[in-house]
């Protein structure tokens, strides 16, 4: 008896065996392939290893690390160090939230924060999410279902493309910023569906440039749609205050749902939408990923609140950030770079997001690891982030980058070329 149960104990391990070898066989060459497309990625990058106490982006001067200037975060006015939102969190009366918001991890800090939160966008209310991907994948899966339509746009960020999915209505992708497409199909289709959503960001996350946010509005009205723009690279950088770009067109009462994040401009983690008391009412009732997860850290409403309160303050950081983009923007073509234009029509070319394009990714690889070398820090971004030959050079500005800085980096660049 003993031998047949050893025997049987033996197979199983054997059939156990093989289930790991051929599990790790798939993940070693799944892992090959994204070496071998130079599409290979690691935790961190070299930001990781910088001395985060001292007060420069991502700085060491400790010889401990390499990095010397981050131009990889998106902490566009520094607030992530800021000191009054870090003497906030020292009054936070407890770290973690310990439930969903609609059981008790809902406290009056995250009722204070989505109050100042709202008023930024002029939104009746606001709901705060524990990250921005989980806003937009459970707003818009719960916003469109089988029977609608979304129009989204080819760039937009992977959280809005995986709401899409989860949404099982009928998503139809446009090309970039095409708003004559948007039109057409529009005219064309509209009646076969019962609602339409239209998703956009503000600013595009990979490419920095600008949506047309006034004709995609118009559209929505004409052809009774929703309007949703996704202003997380907007917010702290463009209207009054920070509050994006549908505050600085004007256009905030016509949006369906201001999706936007506290980990970009407002230096921390978490996500938010702003729009009428009675979309969040539906939100709080239907959306899977606000009623199905913890709430967001309440020390993280604490800084955010303190982060919102300085980043309303800070017109002149983003008066000076948005005049050393158009400066880096401008420098680089002029040494020959491909940095496509954040604005059409008129619009400004100043997103502090500086897209240079090189195309393979071996290249945005070697570039960005020479700049490495001079104690520069700028990420390269490779499919699938962008589409294939599109790689780049992600340049992105914060308020804490000084002149001295940003001609650093339009200096090393020169260097890249050879110029
Ligand atoms: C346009 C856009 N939306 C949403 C997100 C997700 O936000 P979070 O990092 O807060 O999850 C990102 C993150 O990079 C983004 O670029």
């Amino acid at each position: 008896m003993e031998a047949a149960i050893s025997f049987h104990d033996r197979r199983q391990d054997l059939r156990r065996l093989k289930r790991v070898v051929e599990w790790s066989r798939y993940f070693a060459e799944s892992l090959r392939a994204n070496q071998s497309q130079g599409q290979l990625r690691q935790r961190g990058g070299p930001a990781a290893h910088a001395d985060a106490s001292s007060g420069n982006p991502g700085a060491s001067e400790n010889g401990a690390s390499r990095l010397r200037l981050d131009f990889g975060s998106n902490d566009y006015l520094g607030l992530s160090r800021n000191p009054a939102v870090l003497a906030a969190l020292s009054e936070c009366f407890q770290s973690g939230s310990r439930a969903s918001p609609v059981l008790c991890g809902y406290s009056s800090a995250h009722r204070r924060l989505e109050a100042a939160l709202a008023r930024m966008m002029r939104s009746e209310d606001a709901l705060v999410f524990s990250s921005g991907y989980a806003a937009n994948l459970g707003v818009i899966a719960c916003l469109a279902g089988a029977g609608d339509l979304i129009l989204s746009d080819q760039l937009n960020h992977a959280c809005l493309i995986d709401g899409c999915r989860l949404s099982r209505a009928r998503t139809q992708i446009f090309p970039h910023n095409d708003v004559g497409f948007v039109r057409d199909f529009l005219q064309a289709n509209r009646h076969q569906f019962e609602r339409v959503l239209i998703i956009t960001e503000s600013v595009f996350s990979m490419d920095g440039d600008l949506a047309d946010l006034r004709s995609l509005t118009d559209l929505a009205d004409q052809y009774g749609s929703g309007l949703l723009v996704d202003e997380a690279h907007a917010t702290g950088v463009y209207g009054p205050g920070g509050c994006g770009m549908l505050g600085e067109l004007g256009l905030e009462g016509r949006c369906l749902a201001k999706l936007g994040t506290l980990s970009k401009a407002l230096g921390n983690v978490g996500g938010y939408v702003g729009g009428s008391r009675l979309l969040i009412d539906y939100l709080i009732n239907h959306c899977r990923s606000y009623i199905f997860s913890t709430a967001a850290a309440t020390s993280i409403m604490y800084a955010a609140e303190a982060a919102l309160a300085e980043m309303l303050k800070m017109d002149t950081e983003r008066r000076e950030l948005r005049q050393r983009a158009m400066y880096v923007r401008h420098a680089l073509r002029q040494q020959g770079w491909h940095v496509p234009l954040a604005g059409q029509q008129g619009q400004p070319d100043d997103s502090p997001i500086i897209p240079v394009v090189v195309g393979a990714e071996t290249v945005a690889l070697e570039l960005s690891e020479r700049l490495l070398q001079q104690g520069i820090y700028v990420p390269a971004i490779r499919p699938p982030t962008v589409p294939e030959g599109t790689s780049r050079l992600r340049i992105s500005l914060s308020a804490e980058h000084d002149h001295e800085a940003v001609q650093r980096l339009a200096t090393a660049m020169g260097q890249a070329l050879g110029r």
